[in-house]
């Protein structure tokens, strides 16, 4: 304002404008770039049709990876990635499989479809899971629902191999039998797998979250939408998302992590670590 330039200053000035925009835009892109933590990776995500898995699925994409959603529920996981693609900065960025993985041959299959469609395989992130009834008496729990269980939880990601496991993989009583089996199970698994692999350059890793509103816990527990905010946490004020998951997904998944393995990632809020029977601080609201 008010200042008067003459032809050079102007043409200063116009250099100059170009210069910051073109440090604006490289700077953006750049920003952009380093905020692309995945950039160039291929992920293949189980059960990524819903819940945790979704969510993972998006923020994989956001931060550039190529992701392939393996899961049985088709039209879901369709839609999904049409929704992932569209948005994705990479063509072709998002595809689905259809996998159970109960099944080696489906778990081959999805792993084929990755490497054929993408040309690699950087990230597996075995998420896929589920819950039986909450049965408090154990003569109450038969053997086929048990192995039912544990074949999609344990013996699932032992096809796959990271793993989604919770922190019934680490304390009792927050679950069934079947499934605090199977998470325990995962424990072992993930840490017998990361000390073979590790000689491949492959790491193995574990998220565990607390109880996250997806419809497996709202279904487990019984509770509504916003029910989980209710339930006891050691960190006040902070209700865990499937962001919050995913966000140590993304952690594990990328070049940040290239020293960890063999390692389970908590994320609840210090609620493992506590217990809320008795701490000479009080009790957390
Ligand atoms: N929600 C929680 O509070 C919580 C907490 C800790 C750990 N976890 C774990 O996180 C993972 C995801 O849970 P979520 O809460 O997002 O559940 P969800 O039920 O919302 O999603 C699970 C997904 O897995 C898929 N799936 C189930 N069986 C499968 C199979 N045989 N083959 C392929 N896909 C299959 C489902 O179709 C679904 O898309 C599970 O391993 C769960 O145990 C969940």
């Amino acid at each position: 304002n008010n200042i008067l330039l003459d032809p050079q200053d102007t043409i200063t000035y116009l250099h100059f404008l170009v210069a910051v925009r073109a440090i604006r835009m490289g700077s953006a892109s750049v920003v952009s770039a380093a905020a692309r933590r995945l950039q160039g990776k291929v992920a293949l995500i189980t059960g990524g049709a819903r819940g945790i898995g979704e969510c993972i699925a998006r923020l994989f994409s956001k931060h550039g990876a190529k992701v392939l959603i393996a899961d049985i529920k088709d039209d879901l996981g369709e839609s999904i990635c049409k929704d992932i693609g569209s948005s994705s900065s990479s063509a072709n960025g998002c595809s689905y499989v259809h996998c159970d993985v109960t099944k080696e041959k489906d778990i081959e299959n999805a792993v084929n479809t990755a490497v054929s469609q993408y040309g690699k395989l950087d990230i597996m992130f075995n998420n896929a899971g589920t819950v039986d009834e909450a049965k408090p008496n154990i003569l109450d729990n038969d053997q086929a629902e048990f192995e039912r269980i544990l074949s999609i939880n344990l013996v699932g990601a032992f096809l796959g191999r990271n793993m989604l496991l919770g922190v019934c993989g680490i304390i009792g009583g927050a679950a069934t039998h079947a499934y605090t089996s199977s998470k325990h199970g995962l424990l072992g698994l993930m840490k017998n797998t990361a000390v073979e692999l590790g000689r491949f350059g492959i790491r193995v890793n574990c998220v565990s979250p607390y109880a996250v509103s997806t419809p497996l816990a709202k279904d487990f527990l019984k509770l509504a939408d916003d029910g989980l905010g209710g339930m006891y946490s050691n960190l006040k004020g902070a209700v865990l998302e499937p962001e919050d998951a995913a966000e140590a997904a993304l952690y594990l998944g990328s070049d940040e992590s290239k020293c960890v393995s063999g390692h389970n990632l908590v994320v609840d809020g210090g609620f493992a670590i506590v217990n809320a029977g008795f701490s000479v601080f009080g009790k957390s609201e």
